[in-house]
């Protein structure tokens, strides 16, 4: 049985001492679950919600990194850095990286590799555009992007690797995949995980959705066959509302 993970990616949101008191807001409210619970937060915050989460169920993680351990790489964060503040997890290849800065297949492939180097736990997305999934391509697009970031890794990282499948038309738009849509990507991007590194493998990674998912919908979502949970944004600026999604059932 494959667990429910639910992250919230905080994208470009919270400022420290709003972090903290979100957390602190929100551990009472969590503290029961059998769901992990992920707060990707900004680098700025990091530390503060590191600080607030201890002897709490929140883990912590950040919302990228670079590839290399250290060097001259203006302005980036390396997975060395993030485990030596005892950050958990990192989500990598989120869309809007992809989008606006450049991020590609390879570059995933790379901060994958590195992340495990440093005992991190990476969150990958994956997601088709909406002019693909118009011309009927979403499938093809998800489990290539899925096999080109997982790459070269071994059987033992894929199972522990998160995967988030996350349809670039759904996120921030308030429109969200069906739960049939979402559940069938889902399946095919499990599928092509078979295909590569065994059904066993296939069966433990754990994959989510993301796009919209809000107290309303997560029930729904999270109660198919093979969505194991969801990364979060909007919705996760809230502790009201991000607990009745962790607290989907
Ligand atoms: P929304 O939940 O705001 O649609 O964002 C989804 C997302 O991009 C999470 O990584």
């Amino acid at each position: 049985m494959r667990k429910k993970v639910i992250a919230g990616n905080w994208k470009m949101n919270m400022l420290p001492n709003e972090a903290i008191q979100f957390i602190e807001e929100l551990a009472p409210m969590v503290k029961d679950t059998q769901n992990e619970v992920v707060l990707c937060v900004p680098y700025t915050d990091l530390f503060y919600a590191l600080l607030t989460a201890q002897n709490t169920n929140i883990k912590i993680g950040a919302q990228n990194m670079h590839f290399e351990e250290s060097g001259a790489y203006t302005g980036e964060v390396s997975g060395k850095m993030l485990k030596a503040i005892n950050a958990q997890y990192v989500i990598i290849g989120h869309s809007e990286r992809r989008q606006y800065f450049n991020e590609t297949d390879e570059t995933v492939n790379k901060k994958i590799k590195s992340a495990f180097e440093y005992g991190l736990k990476p969150i990958v997305c994956v997601g088709e555009t909406l002019d693909q999934r118009e011309a009927g391509e979403t499938e093809e697009v998800i489990t290539k992007q899925t096999k080109l970031a997982l790459e070269g890794l071994t059987e033992k990282q894929v199972e522990n690797t998160i995967i988030a499948y996350e349809p670039i038309w759904a996120i921030g738009t308030g429109k969200t995949a069906t739960k049939e849509d979402a559940n069938n990507s889902i399946k095919a991007i499990r599928n092509k995980i078979a295909e590569i590194y065994g059904q066993t493998v296939a069966n433990r990674v754990i994959i989510q959705y993301g796009g919209s998912v809000k107290s309303t919908n997560a029930k729904e979502l999270f109660e198919m066959s093979d969505i194991d949970g969801g990364l979060v944004g909007g919705a996760s600026l809230k502790a009201d509302e991000f607990s009745k999604i962790v607290n989907f059932e």
